[in-house]
């Protein structure tokens, strides 16, 4: 008798996303509140943080009041909204730190404006915002080793964004040895594609910030999974012309492809679905301090055996660094506080649908954030 296995669909809890960039305001030609979390439901994810290197960034009230009044009339899952940290928002930012997902603090140069170069608006930051509310980082390399210092001075917790490299993650375990308050999230790019795949991928589409690594990082980042607190897609979604153009703008899409490209390591004991239920859920509910979602859940076929393609998804770039691999592991159903929010390969949750993760936004108290 084949094993019983293949006779009832796995039930995921509603998935996390922490990490996608959702392009609304400024570039809706690349994704927007609506088309980017159809992607997310279709991927397994019930709730998606969104980073701030929008047009206009997310760095003020105003702009984080007026991104969430659009985000909360077209998300079709549940959303944050992280608050970027610029140069002259250090004083302004804890205010209205409760109404955002979190700070991110680009240390690196990426896409769009956001990006601290002096270490002390670093530490003015860290020294500002509230303790117990998230902080993030795009870091790489030594800025990383940096930041890591920043964190054990100030003793503010800083979760470090896709984190690439066998020197990141061996620092990381070392920081996390010795009590320094770091988390950390891996990307699936970085656990399944490395340099040697650019080639197959063209050279504009295999632009992306981290860059991908070479084999030994990859390695690295499998041997030390007890280190990596979540998986992050840091979906970044630019369109097919862009990334074909003369000048490729940085980022994969990625939250279609997550789950799948996850389930299909668990086929194969690289990972276990706890490992997965881990780093998809559990830490990032804790890590980012997100509500209880009632009856939410995914019901993933485990059996399914396809190759990724673009065709099809519900992400409006129209492109995937995975096109036609193999993978083993399918999102059926995903229900959302009771109503079936996609099945069948269909969305069916509606805009606006989706709640925002930091309530209290919607109805400020007091003067915090203008209208
Ligand atoms: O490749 C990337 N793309 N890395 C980042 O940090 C930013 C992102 C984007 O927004 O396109
Ligand atoms: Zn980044
Ligand atoms: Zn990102």
């Amino acid at each position: 008798m084949p094993a019983a296995k293949t006779m009832k669909p796995l039930t995921l809890p509603g998935l996390i996303d922490p990490h996608v960039h959702m392009r609304e305001p400024g570039a809706t030609h690349k994704e927007d509140w609506d088309s980017g979390t159809a992607a997310a439901l279709a991927g397994g994810f019930t709730t998606i943080l969104a980073m701030p290197n929008t047009a206009p960034p997310v760095t003020s009230a105003e702009t984080l009041q007026s991104t969430l009044k659009l985000a909360g009339s077209k998300a079709r899952c549940d959303f944050g909204q992280y608050l970027g940290a610029g140069v002259d928002n250090t004083t302004s930012a804890p205010a209205i730190a409760p109404f955002s997902t979190g700070l991110k603090m680009y240390l690196d140069q990426t896409y769009g404006p956001l990006r601290l170069d002096d270490m002390t608006d670093w530490l003015a930051h860290l020294q500002a915002w509230p303790h117990g509310l998230p902080l993030c980082a795009h870091c790489e390399g030594k800025t990383l080793a940096a930041v890591i210092l920043l964190a054990d001075l100030t003793r503010h917790p800083v979760h470090l964004c896709h984190v690439s490299r066998r020197e990141e993650i061996l620092l990381i375990r070392k920081a996390k040895e010795q009590g320094i308050p770091v988390t950390c999230e891996v990307t699936p790019h970085h656990l399944f594609l490395s340099e040697d795949d650019i080639p197959a991928i063209g050279s504009g589409r295999s632009e992306v910030r981290p860059r991908l690594a070479n084999r030994r990082d990859i390695q690295a980042l499998w041997d030390n999974l007890d280190v990596i607190d979540c998986f992050a897609s840091d979906h970044a979604p630019h369109t097919l012309a862009e990334k074909d153009s003369p000048t490729p703008p940085p980022g994969f899409p990625g939250l279609e492809t997550s789950l799948p490209l996850l389930l299909t390591a668990a086929a194969e004991k690289r990972l276990t679905i706890d490992d997965i239920i881990l780093r998809c859920y559990t830490n990032p509910a804790r890590i980012f301090r997100l509500p209880e979602q009632p009856d939410t859940r995914v019901e993933v076929d485990l059996d399914a055996r396809y190759a990724i393609r673009a065709a099809g998804a519900f992400t409006r770039c129209g492109w995937t660094p995975f096109e036609g691999m193999p993978v083993q592991g399918r999102v059926m159903r995903v229900t959302l506080r009771g109503q079936t929010a996609f099945e069948d390969g269909k969305v069916l949750a509606q805009p606006g649908s989706g709640r925002n993760v930091r309530p209290e936004m919607t109805t400020p108290p007091g003067a915090a954030l203008p209208d």
